[in-house]
C-alpha cells in the first residue's frame, strides 16, 4: 500500500527519498512523487506508474541542493493512478505539501467547506483536503497547524508534511497508518515501513496514535497526543537492509520460496523445549489454558488460510471448538466472545486493517487476543495481550510465501501447546506429532527440488484461463493457498473448492480441457478426493494431482502429478505449498507478470 518517505539533513535529499521510495516499491503501488524545499519554495515532481518514471523526470536534477523533502508510493483509493493524484499534494499557493497514507472519511464535507470558502482542487484525493486545510489553518506555528489540522480528519492517516516558512522542518503525525523515525551523523530519515530506514539507522522511534513529531535543524521533538513534549524510547531491529536483498535471485518471491526451510526452522526451533512448547510472548498456565472454552483465528488473504489449517490442528489435537473467520467480515459480526474465547490474529505485516479492526472488537469483548506476527514494531503486536513472532525475515514479494510458511509452524506449535497443557491428548500423539514438526524444514528441502520441474508444467498451464483446485480438510486449505498464490501473481482466474462442494455447483463449469488441480495427500480423505477427481475426469477435466508416493499407482492416469513428501496430514499444507508456488511463480513468468509486484495487490493493507 501506500508508502512515505522523508529526509532532513546537511545531504541533498533527492537521492534519499528516491532510494527510501524504492525500498517501500515491494509493497505495492502505481505512482509516485516527492517534494523539497529550498530557497523558500517547494518543488513537487510526480509521475502516474511505476518509480522508475520518477526517477527519469528527475535525473537532470540530481542530486540537487534541496536538504529536506518528503516522498510517497500511492496506491490509488479516491481516483485514479496518475499524476494528478499523486502525492505530494500542495495547498493553494504553495505553502504546504503533505504526503499521507490512509483514508479520511470524512473528506467530502471538509472539501464542501473549502469550496465554500473559495478553495479549489486539481485531483480527486481525500489528501488535497489535507493540504488546503492546512493552509486555512495556518496561524504562524507550523507544527501547531498540522496537530489542529489533523484533529478534524477522521479516519486512518501518517501524515508527512512541509511548510515553506520552515525550510529546515519536518512534521509528522499519525492516526492508525504506521510512521517510523530514525537519526544518523546524515540526518533525520522517516518513512511508513522501517525497511526504508534499515541503510541508515537500525534505531527506529515509532510514533504510536495522535503522537507528533517536529523535525527541527536535525533534531526530533516528540509530543503527546495532548500536545505536551515527550521523551521517546527508540527501538532496537533486529535484522539488516542486506536481508531486504535478491542475493543473485532473479526475484524476491523466488528467493522467498527459497528461504522457507530456514524460515520455519528459524520459527519453531526457539519454542521446542525438551519434547515441551514454550513461548516467550505466551505464557499462560496451566489453569489459564483450561479456561479456555474455544478459540477463534482471524486473518486476511494467506495468514487466513493459515486459520483454516490451524482450525483442523486445534481441533484434533487441543479438542477444542476452533474457527476461522475472514477479519473483514469478523470485525462487523456480532460475536459472542468472552473471557474465556481466544482469539488468535494472524498477520505477517502486523498492520492489517481489518485484522487490526476484529483485534480491537474481540478486546473490546473481552476476549483475550494473541497475535502471531513477523515484523516486531508492528501495531497488532503492540496491542495485543500476547505474541508470538514468526522468524521468516523481511518478506518483499507481495505474494507472500516463506510467511505463510512460518506462520503455519506456530499455529501447528500452538495446537500442541494447547494440547498439552489441557492434558486432553495422548502424550504419544503429541510427541510424535512434534518429532513430524521437527522434520519439515529438511521435507521443505526435499520439496524444493521441485523447481526445475515446475518450469515445464508451467509451460502447460501459462495459456489457461482457468484453474480449478480441490481438496478435503488440510488438502482443502493447501487447495485455497495455492489457488490464492496461481491468482495473485499470474491473473488466472483460479477458484479453490473442498472438494465435495464442486458438484453443488461448479461441476458445471468443467468441459473438455479444464485443468483441476486436485491435492490428494491426506491418507483419511484419499478415496474421497479420488472420486471427486474421477468426477471431474468424467467431465473431460485434465487434472494435475498433488499426492504422495504411495498414492501414484491410484493415479497413474492423471495428466501430471506431482508429489510431496510424507508427513502428519496436519501439516500437509506446509509441504504442498512449496511445488505449489515455484508453480505459480514460473507460470507467471511465463505470463510476463511483474511477480514480485503484481497489479492491483499490496504487501501490508492499511486500508479497510
Ligand atoms: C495482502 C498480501 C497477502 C497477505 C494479506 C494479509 O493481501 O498480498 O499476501 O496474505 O495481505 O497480510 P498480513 O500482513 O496481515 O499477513
Amino acid at each position: 500500500m501506500c508508502g512515505i518517505v522523508g529526509y532532513t539533513g546537511k545531504n541533498a535529499a533527492l537521492p534519499y527519498l528516491l532510494e527510501g521510495l524504492s525500498r517501500l516499491e515491494y509493497r505495492g503501488y502505481d505512482s509516485a512523487g516527492i517534494a523539497v524545499i529550498e530557497n523558500s519554495r517547494i518543488d513537487v515532481t510526480r509521475t502516474g506508474g511505476s518509480l522508475s518514471l520518477l526517477e527519469e523526470k528527475l535525473a537532470p536534477f540530481l542530486p540537487g541542493t534541496a536538504k529536506t523533502g518528503i516522498g510517497h508510493t500511492r496506491w490509488a483509493t479516491h481516483g485514479a493512478p496518475t499524476e494528478q493524484n499523486a502525492h505530494p499534494h500542495l495547498s493553494r499557493s504553495g505553502l504546504f505539501a503533505v504526503v499521507h497514507n490512509g483514508i479520511i472519511e470524512n473528506y467530502t464535507e471538509l472539501k464542501e467547506q473549502l469550496v465554500s470558502d473559495g478553495f479549489s482542487f486539481s485531483s480527486q484525493t481525500d489528501t488535497e483536503v489535507i493540504a488546503q486545510l492546512l493552509e486555512k489553518n495556518y496561524d504562524g506555528s507550523f507544527h501547531g497547524t498540522v496537530r489542529k489540522t489533523a484533529a478534524m480528519l477522521s479516519g486512518s492517516f501518517a501524515l508527512a508534511v512541509l511548510c515553506r516558512n520552515e525550510p529546515d522542518s519536518i512534521v509528522c503525525i499519525r492516526k492508525e497508518s504506521p510512521l517510523v523515525l530514525g537519526k544518523n551523523e546524515n540526518g533525520v530519515f522517516l518513512a511508513s515501513d522501517s525497511s526504508a530506514l534499515l541503510r541508515h539507522t537500525k534505531d527506529v522511534f515509532r510514533l504510536e496514535n495522535n503522537e507528533s513529531v517536529l523535525i527541527e535543524n536535525g533534531e526530533l521533538h516528540f509530543f503527546a497526543p495532548d500536545g505536551s513534549e515527550e521523551e521517546k524510547k527508540s527501538i532496537h531491529l533486529n535484522r539488516s537492509a542486506h536481508d531486504a536483498e535478491k542475493n543473485g535471485y532473479s526475484h524476491f518471491m523466488l528467493k522467498e520460496i527459497f528461504e522457507e526451510p530456514a524460515a520455519f526452522r528459524n520459527t519453531v526451533a526457539p519454542f521446542l523445549k525438551n519434547g515441551r512448547i514454550e513461548f516467550s510472548g505466551f505464557s499462560p498456565t496451566k489453569e489459564e489454558v483450561k479456561k479456555i472454552s474455544r478459540v477463534i483465528i482471524t486473518a486476511c488473504g494467506s495468514a487466513y488460510h493459515v486459520g483454516i489449517a490451524g482450525k483442523y490442528a486445534i481441533e484434533r489435537l487441543a479438542k477444542l471448538p476452533c474457527e476461522a473467520e475472514i477479519a473483514s467480515e469478523f470485525r462487523y459480526r456480532s460475536p459472542v466472545l468472552d473471557e474465556r474465547t481466544l482469539v488468535v490474529v494472524i498477520s505477517q505485516s502486523g498492520e492489517t486493517a481489518d485484522s487490526l479492526a476484529a483485534l480491537r472488537m474481540a478486546k473490546e469483548k473481552g476476549a483475550k487476543v494473541l497475535s502471531v506476527v513477523n515484523v516486531p514494531e508492528s501495531t497488532i503486536a503492540n496491542e495485543s495481550d500476547s505474541v508470538i513472532y514468526t522468524a521468516a525475515g523481511p518478506e518483499i514479494a507481495v505474494a507472500t510465501t516463506k510467511a505463510y510458511c512460518a506462520q503455519l509452524g506456530v499455529v501447528y506449535l500452538l495446537a500442541a501447546f494447547l494440547a498439552f497443557e489441557r492434558e486432553e491428548n495422548g502424550k504419544g500423539e503429541l510427541q510424535s506429532f512434534i518429532r513430524e514438526i521437527r522434520q519439515i524444514p529438511e521435507k521443505l528441502s526435499r520439496a524444493l527440488d521441485y523447481a526445475q520441474e515446475a518450469q515445464q508444467t508451467a509451460k502447460q498451464l501459462a495459456s489457461l484461463e482457468h484453474i480449478y483446485y480441490i481438496g478435503r480438510q488440510s488438502d482443502f486449505a493447501a487447495a485455497a493457498e495455492a489457488s490464492l498464490k496461481m491468482k495473485e501473481i499470474s491473473y488466472i482466474h483460479c477458484e479453490a473448492y473442498a472438494a465435495g462442494e464442486l458438484k453443488h455447483g461448479t461441476i458445471s463449469l468443467i468441459e473438455k480441457g479444464t485443468l483441476v488441480v486436485a491435492h490428494a495427500c491426506c491418507d483419511r480423505m484419499f478415496e474421497k478426493t479420488v472420486s471427486n477427481i474421477r468426477e471431474v475426469k468424467a467431465r473431460g477435466a485434465r487434472v494435475l494431482a498433488v499426492t504422495t508416493k504411495k498414492h501414484l499407482k491410484e493415479l497413474s492416469d492423471m495428466e501430471y502429478v506431482l508429489t510431496v513428501p510424507e508427513t502428519d496430514e496436519l501439516l500437509f499444507p506446509v509441504l504442498e505449498a512449496v511445488p505449489l508456488q515455484l508453480l505459480a511463480f514460473h507460470t507467471a513468468l511465463l505470463r510476463g507478470c511483474s511477480v514480485d509486484k503484481p497489479r492491483n495487490l499490496a504487501k501490508s493493507v492499511t486500508v479497510e
